[in-house]
């Protein structure tokens, strides 16, 4: 399905959530819905020394990761310590690669890594410089507008475009936002017009009629990162490409079915496994129930034939599906 306003492909990639989007949601996603054009994998940090542990890779290897072209995603503020993982990334046979420059969490952005990268514009030039000539042609970023201030992004643009960025994505909030509040598409608006790279688009896409609008606006944009939008509703990338038919929530069922199944083979304890399963149906649960209370059950479980109980019962009777309402509304563009 054609971008409707340009007539070029719709570029929809799955954005990385720490803890949710892994290699194993992703393959279990491919199985069971349609729609995406790639994903991003959440982020793996530098480490000090030239031996990078296998373990620290492992879900990134490609015969793990068949389903969807994958791009690997790097966290670190040393140029060296870049140079070393991008060099194990090329080994391990990719050819892109990218770097965080917007977790907005304290810990992190504090320390000068994440979104504290915009703030040292020499230290941001010199991991620029070290990730294009590890990844020629391959490395991209993906940035917020700001720490506290909304302007940032726009005074570093000068030096992103000074290298040859596969790709620039942008969240259009500040760190200090972290992921609530509105998303500034003004201050989206102005970076798009100061930036030389190819530009994508990520921040509340939930519906059809928010990617329509987000088009319609930018219409130059080549592609749009969607992450909690598709966690709620997993049809989401379809309709994003214009399927229109009613969800089937038996689909879902299937999916979390594997899903459970997938974790269990993976995790060691019920513990482990539950967290990977309520992790996601944090997100989920709102497209079922719209007070919280189905939520709330799957919190108490505490066995997974208890958890497998509960989607047995909210399935034996299939719900009517809850719509999300647009992310975008009321924002002025
Ligand atoms: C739990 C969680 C984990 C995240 N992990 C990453 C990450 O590893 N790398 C990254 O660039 N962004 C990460 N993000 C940010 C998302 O990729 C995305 O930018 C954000 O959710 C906004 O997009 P959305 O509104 O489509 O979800 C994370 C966000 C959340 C909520």
């Amino acid at each position: 399905m054609p971008n409707t306003c340009t007539g070029a492909p719709l570029d929809l990639c799955l954005a990385p959530l720490r803890g949710v989007t892994g290699e194993s949601y992703r393959t279990v996603f491919c199985r069971h819905f349609g729609g995406l054009s790639r994903a991003m994998a959440p982020f793996i940090p530098t480490v000090r020394g030239v031996r990078i542990k296998p373990s620290l890779l492992a879900e990134l290897r490609p015969d793990r990761n068949q389903a969807l072209p994958l791009i690997p995603q790097v966290i670190g503020k040393d140029p060296g310590e870049l140079t070393a993982m991008l060099g194990a990334l090329r080994e391990l046979g990719y050819g892109c690669a990218d770097l965080n420059a917007g977790c907005p969490w304290p810990m992190v952005a504090r320390k000068g890594r994440g979104a504290g990268l915009l703030a040292d514009a020499e230290l941001l030039r010199r991991m620029l410089e070290a990730g294009c000539a590890a990844m020629p042609g391959g490395f991209s970023i993906k940035v917020r507008l700001g720490l506290r201030t909304p302007d940032l992004l726009a005074q570093r643009m000068a030096v992103l475009n000074d290298y040859p960025l596969r790709e620039v994505t942008i969240h259009p909030r500040t760190a200090q936002q972290m992921y609530e509040g509105r998303v500034d598409l003004q201050g989206f608006a102005a970076c798009a017009r100061l930036c030389r790279h190819p530009l994508v688009y990520n921040g509340d896409i939930r519906t059809a009629a928010d990617g329509a609008r987000l088009r319609a606006c930018f219409p130059e944009i080549r592609g749009w990162m969607i992450g909690r939008g598709v966690l709620a509703d997993p049809f989401l990338a379809e309709r994003l490409r214009g399927e229109t038919g009613a969800r089937d929530v038996m689909r879902v069922r299937a999916f979390l079915d594997d899903l459970l199944a997938a974790a269990c083979e993976e995790s060691h304890g019920e513990k482990p496994v539950l967290g990977r399963v309520k992790e996601l149906w944090g997100y989920l649960a709102p497209s079922f129930c719209r007070d919280g209370l189905l939520l709330k059950r799957i919190r108490l479980c505490h066995r997974v034939d208890e958890y497998r109980r509960t989607v047995d019962q909210l399935f034996a009777r299939p719900p009517a599906w809850v719509e999300a309402a647009d992310g975008l509304a009321g924002l002025a563009g």
